[in-house]
């Protein structure tokens, strides 16, 4: 059913105030094609919320703005060392790695606490704590708008990136809506330990043999310490992308700074931390208004109360320009900024 005129101030995690012209949710492919064929929406532009936890609503939305809530699970093939698992999109992802684990499976433990959907981890490749969900997707369905039907992308066709596949691509953004993901879950396997923190984590934990469930614990209380709540001050988890530059560019940093975190980021480049960028620049804990930079993690811009999304957009850039002053260095916003 269409409503019009809906705010999506309780729909996205940095709690704007934005209004949709509509708004609509569907469970099925069949309730999507009915949906987007409406006369009143069918030209407009469409904007698809998961979590509303990776959005930066900077005005009203003049078109129609749709959730998939479907949130089913199902084992679709069981094999001796692993399971495929059919997901709903509209499925929360920490409550799915959740119920990975209660099941029995391992691997989505680095990743809890990630939020928004499981409809969205592929689109952009969630990653955390040094895993990133597409070493687990076996393939991707999606309702196509422009042929009216759901196909199925598998695992190789998707373009997965670092924080990115096809499904952002210009052009390929408006036309997919994923609907179903297909994950192959392993019954063992080997747990990654190796990402700064981890390890200490479990210790302070008194964890010396862990398995997937400390490993869980423990993720999740690095993020509660590190991260900032959206449930008490409101943000969208890393505003910037790590950028990734060539070796050169990296060593010419660390010259300077010997202390500058740098990751390998395969194919002789390096990845800079762009936390680590901002926190140099003195702005951890900016603020400009209702609008800053997180005190607790420089990667993250929070809305301390009433700021809009243009008064968030603005931080950005005043952020991107310091680094870009200080350092040469251009940062990416993250999430879909609208
Ligand atoms: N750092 C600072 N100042 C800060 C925070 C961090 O200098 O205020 C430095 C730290 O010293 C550390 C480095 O930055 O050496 C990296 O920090 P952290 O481990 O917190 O990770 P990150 O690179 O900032 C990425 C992801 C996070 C993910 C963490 C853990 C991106 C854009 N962000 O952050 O993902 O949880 O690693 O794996 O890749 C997200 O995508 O929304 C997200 C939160």
């Amino acid at each position: 059913m269409l409503r019009e005129q809906v705010s999506l101030q309780a729909l996205n995690t940095f709690g704007v105030a934005a209004t949709a012209r509509w708004y609509g949710e569907a469970a099925s492919p069949a309730e999507l094609a009915q949906l987007l064929a409406d006369p009143r929406v069918a030209d407009l532009p469409l904007l698809v919320l998961g979590g509303g936890s990776n959005l930066l609503l900077t005005r009203d939305f003049d078109g129609l703005v749709l959730r998939y809530t479907d949130d089913h699970i199902r084992a679709i093939a069981r094999g001796r060392d692993s399971h495929l698992i059919e997901v709903g999109a509209g499925m929360n992802w920490h409550a799915f790695v959740d119920w990975s684990l209660a099941h029995g499976y391992v691997g989505l433990e680095n990743l809890a606490l990630i939020p928004g959907t499981v409809g969205a981890a592929p689109i952009q490749n969630i990653g955390a704590y040094g895993v990133e969900v597409e070493r687990f997707i076996n393939a991707v369905e999606v309702f196509d708008r422009e042929r009216g039907c759901t196909t199925i992308h598998k695992h190789d066709a998707c373009g997965f990136d670092y924080r990115w596949s096809r499904f952002k691509r210009d052009g390929e953004r408006d036309r997919h809506i994923v609907v179903n993901v297909r994950l192959r879950l392993p019954r063992q396997g080997e747990l990654q330990l190796d990402y700064p923190g981890i390890r200490e984590e479990l210790a302070t934990m008194g964890i010396a043999a862990p398995n997937a469930r400390d490993v869980f614990d423990a993720v999740c209380a690095i993020r509660r310490r590190k991260l900032p709540d959206p449930a008490v001050i409101g943000n969208a988890g890393s505003f910037f992308k790590n950028p990734i530059v060539a070796a050169e560019i990296a060593q010419a940093l660390l010259a300077k700074h010997p202390g500058a975190p740098t990751f390998d980021a395969g194919a002789g480049r390096r990845k800079l931390s762009a936390a680590w960028l901002i926190d140099q620049c003195g702005l951890k804990g900016y603020r400009d208004g209702d609008a800053g930079v997180s005190a607790q993690h420089a990667l993250v811009l929070v809305n301390h109360g009433a700021a809009s999304g243009a008064d968030l957009w603005r931080v950005a850039q005043h952020v991107q320009a310091t680094v870009r002053e200080r350092f040469a260095i251009e940062l990416q916003p993250e999430p879909v900024v609208v």
